[in-house]
């Protein structure tokens, strides 16, 4: 079937809404038709096309869709006004810098425009792949998770205000897309114990944070990130989802062990006694194939099919609540020193 094109906008003209315009660059679906940075013209005029000061009179001078990939605080303003317009939005994560803080969203959800959150990691194809192992039991009932993102970002990295200002910070910029994946995976938490830390870069935002906890179905977990640890140990490198970072082929970023064997993510290396089950006999590995296929396009082709009204949002508002809930338990814990428990519905 032949489709005419999407008019789509970028609300956000930096390092995401660059990303998001090569995507979109390479789509048969959208035509971009505008950018809109109060502070920079600099990606509407590296792509040649209209430069606007605020998000509103893009959505004015009309778009069926819209990518909001502005600062983390002003994500659910402007997925609201593109509601308001009737305009399809891809909005990106975190969703909002807290649960209060995104409840308008919620009443949105089910009227009018549909709005897909950009939990862009969802679409990668080892995600289906590791679920179904998971769910049909390839390495028992899981026992313990663990999982990891330390890299050293750039220090020209910190030079805009928003990234040195809470609402931002590795653990709602970085670790947000992480514990996200482990709810996908490995079901809801129940509790959470954080730790956070900002010796190395001295900034009002944690630089480096622990997280433990436990899921609803019993698994104990551990979780580590770091944007000022050099190491190839996160999702960015272990997958050739984005050409900005380096990929470092075979390296996992998660590994999850339970009752019959135990799984690497995103590696999908399984490990399983063949015969006795216990530490003096030997393991197998088995590397499970997955088709290659980067996040972000597999997005893009899925926010198409929403925004025409063929199918509804893979990632929900209501369901990444449930993800920002976490994340608000995880800011508690570390600012209290207590073992949290996340709330399962809204306050
Ligand atoms: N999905 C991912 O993996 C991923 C990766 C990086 C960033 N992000 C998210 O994308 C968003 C942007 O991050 P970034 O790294 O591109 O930041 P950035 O600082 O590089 O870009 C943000 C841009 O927004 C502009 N801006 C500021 N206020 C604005 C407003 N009110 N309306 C429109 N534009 C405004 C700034 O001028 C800047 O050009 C953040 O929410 C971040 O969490 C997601």
């Amino acid at each position: 079937m032949t489709h005419s094109l999407l008019r789509v906008g970028i609300v956000g003209g930096g390092f995401m809404g660059r990303r998001h315009a090569e995507t979109l660059s390479r789509s048969t679906d959208f035509a971009l038709v505008g950018v809109a940075d109060p502070y920079s013209r600099e990606l509407a005029d590296a792509v040649g096309v209209p430069a606007f000061k605020t998000h509103e009179a893009m959505m004015d001078a009309g778009l069926d869709a819209v990518i909001i990939a502005n600062p983390n605080d002003a994500h659910v303003r402007t997925t609201i006004d593109a509601h308001e317009r009737g305009i399809a939005a891809l909005v990106e994560k975190p969703l909002s810098t807290s649960s209060p803080a995104m409840a308008p969203l919620l009443a949105i959800e089910n009227v009018g425009a549909p709005v897909l959150v950009g939990h862009h990691r969802r679409h990668h194809p080892s995600v289906a792949v590791a679920k179904k192992l998971l769910t049909d039991g390839a390495i028992g009932d899981v026992l313990t998770i663990n999982g990891m993102w330390t890299a050293r970002k750039a220090d020209s990295y910190f030079a805009p205000d928003w990234r040195r200002a809470p609402g931002s910070g590795v653990v709602l910029i970085n670790a947000v897309h992480d514990l996200d994946l482990f709810r996908t995976l490995f079901g809801e938490f129940r509790s959470v114990s954080a730790q956070y830390s900002s010796r190395t870069r001295g900034l009002a935002v944690p630089d480096t944070a622990t997280v433990t906890f436990e899921t609803e179905s019993g698994a104990l977990g551990t979780y580590i990130c770091s944007d000022a640890a050099v190491s190839p140990w996160t999702w960015d490198q272990a997958t050739e989802d984005e050409d900005a970072f380096p990929f470092r082929p075979g390296a996992a970023c998660y590994f999850a062990a339970g009752t019959h064997g135990s799984l690497t993510f995103p590696t999908l290396e399984v490990h399983r006694h063949p015969g006795v089950e216990d530490w003096n006999h030997s393991l197998s590995a088995e590397y499970v194939a997955v088709s290659r296929g980067d996040s972000y396009t597999r997005q893009l082709a899925h926010f198409a099919q929403v925004a025409r009204g063929e199918v509804p949002p893979a990632v929900l508002i209501s369901d990444v609540a449930r993800t920002m809930r976490l994340m608000d338990a995880v800011q508690e814990s570390a600012a209290t020193g207590l073992t949290v428990q996340v709330a399962a519905t809204p306050a």
